[in-house]
């Protein structure tokens, strides 16, 4: 697969206006992305759970108009509008034009809501852009006619897979780890020779069968900082160009998604567990030695980390964490400790958490159409 794959076929129909709904989740990586060269290409391989209970859902409204010079679009979250949102939407739509020409042929309104409060933390661009790239992808299939089509072909492409794959390359080029969450369970992104059709241009189902243990497996979001980020993604991931640890940092990244293909297919929970808190500790510790450097995690992260290896020492659960590029803890564990591991967040970690905070959620399926008229 190149780029010129998702260039489209001439369009067949004439459609004035309409709407799509589309909801997306977000996801957790478990071997993480940290750094990319250009046009949201990254330097390493990543894999993540997709979460059920975190999503976004947007509905794209657009109607034709006369001037076809400028994009035209209005973005609201939760009614209100946000002109704050559109510089990223600008970049966005200028970086997938050449896939999606219609773009400047249409005024679009853009209504977006979260299912997590917009300030805790957790990152809604995965989400956010995943869901817009498939709003957009059901308007190229309108004015398709229902067959979407790619100009290296003569034939319509195998429906959904396209579809998806088309999706999920547009979502990526608005936030890399978008492209991980229009399907679940778990989605690999970024070429590596372990996993057959991985690609630098968008996610893959992970191809394998999963071992029981990881079927409906929870992730508790414990929301310890809620503010802006302290760090953008942008700049995290730039900071790995010239980084001193950066190319062994890519190795090890393509060594452990290897190593947790058999873990997850194995169901080897002890080796899981060491594999996903090692990959969140040298994500962070790629931010602290960076030039400039940033520790992303506060005191509260590590008094919650410290508990949990207490726990697990004390009672032999499985439970383990993984962090992002911020303060906010996932606390991952088996569906059948659901019960024992709540009480523990409960009583030993909510106190760490800003008023208390967490999110239940658990791995889900990825996307889905809501409305389309
Ligand atoms: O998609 P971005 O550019 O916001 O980068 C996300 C990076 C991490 O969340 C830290 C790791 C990952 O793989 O999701």
């Amino acid at each position: 697969m190149t780029e010129a794959q998702f260039i489209p076929k001439t369009y067949t129909k004439a459609v004035e206006n309409g709407s799509f709904t589309w909801s997306s989740p977000s996801n957790i990586a478990l071997v993480k992305y940290w750094g990319k060269k250009k046009d949201q290409i990254p330097e390493n391989p990543s894999i993540s759970f997709t979460l059920n209970n975190c999503k976004t859902t947007t509905t794209l409204s657009f109607s034709k108009k006369t001037d076809k010079e400028k994009f035209s679009f209005d973005v609201f979250l939760d009614g209100e509008k946000k002109d704050g949102f559109k510089p990223k939407i600008e970049t966005f739509f200028k970086r997938v034009e050449t896939y999606l020409p219609f773009l400047k042929e249409y005024h679009f309104k853009i209504e977006t809501s979260n299912t997590f409060p917009h300030s805790s933390g957790i990152a809604s661009s995965a989400s956010g852009m995943s869901a817009l790239a498939l709003c957009l992808m059901s308007v190229e299939k309108e004015l398709l006619n229902g067959q979407v089509i790619s100009s290296a072909v003569d034939k319509p492409q195998e429906d959904d897979a396209y579809f998806i794959q088309k999706a999920s390359f547009l979502a990526r080029l608005g936030s890399g780890s978008a492209c991980r969450s229009l399907e679940g369970d778990l989605v690999v992104w970024g070429k590596n020779d372990f996993i057959e059709g991985s690609s630098d241009l968008f996610g893959v189902k992970f191809p394998h069968q999963v071992h029981d243990v990881f079927k409906n497996y929870q992730d508790t979001i414990l929301l310890v900082d809620k503010g802006e980020k302290q760090v953008s993604s942008t700049v995290g991931h730039n900071l790995m160009h010239g980084h001193p640890f950066a190319q062994e940092r890519f190795k090890q990244a393509h060594e452990n998604l290897e190593a947790i293909s058999t873990i997850l297919q194995e169901g080897e929970l002890d080796k899981f567990i060491a594999l996903v808190e090692s990959e969140a500790l040298t994500l962070h510790a790629m931010m602290m030695t960076s030039m400039p450097y940033f520790i992303l995690m506060k005191p509260n992260t590590l008094q919650i980390i410290n508990k949990i290896w207490a726990f697990r020492a004390e009672t032999g659960s499985k439970v383990c964490f993984t962090l992002d590029a911020g303060a906010n803890v996932h606390v991952l564990y088996p569906e059948k400790e659901a019960t024992t591991v709540l009480e523990f967040i409960q009583t030993e970690l909510a106190e760490f958490c800003q008023n208390g905070q967490f999110i239940n959620d658990k791995v889900g399926f990825g996307a889905k159409l809501i409305k389309s008229e």
